[in-house]
């Protein structure tokens, strides 16, 4: 071997070195699983919606809405229309561009799945 390989070698390490100390070229966004689901809610969207989802705060204006027991595939829809904009929300639009698809799912799911006042009215008499 010669001396202008061993400095190749060593120009190699030092790169591999350097690039394992950046860590990845891209952000990962973490696992969409149950638990961040459950973590994720407590640590953001509580604030506002409630710890359980079901008592939200009474921002003067635009209070937020009681999301537990909500039907997952509505909150899916309400998620994604923020993030695409096709709800426009100061409040909620940042909140959920920061979500990835697998986030959203996840998030409605946990969601869903709290006990909450919401339910099916009875349908109406209309008398006919
Ligand atoms: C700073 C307060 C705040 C935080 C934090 C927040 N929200 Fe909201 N959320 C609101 C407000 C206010 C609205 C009503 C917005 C509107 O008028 O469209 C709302 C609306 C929603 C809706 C629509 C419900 C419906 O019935 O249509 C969903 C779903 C929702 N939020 C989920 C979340 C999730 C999930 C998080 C956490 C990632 C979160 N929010 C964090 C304030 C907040």
């Amino acid at each position: 071997m010669n001396r202008a390989s061993h400095i190749g070698i060593l120009a190699l390490a030092v790169f591999a070195a350097a690039a394992f100390a950046a860590g990845p070229a891209f952000a990962i966004p973490p696992a969409a699983s149950p638990a961040w689901a459950a973590r994720h809610f407590k640590n953001t969207c509580s604030s506002c919606h409630g710890a359980d989802g079901a008592h939200p705060i009474p921002l003067p204006g635009n209070p937020p809405p009681i999301l537990a027991g909500q039907y997952e595939d509505y909150l899916v829809q309400a998620l994604n229309e923020y993030r695409d904009g096709q709800r426009k929300n100061v409040i909620m639009a940042p909140q959920a561009k920061a979500l990835t698809e697998a986030q959203v799912k996840a998030l409605a799911a946990y969601i869903s799945s709290l006990p909450g006042p919401l339910h099916t009215l009875p349908r109406p008499d209309f008398g006919h």
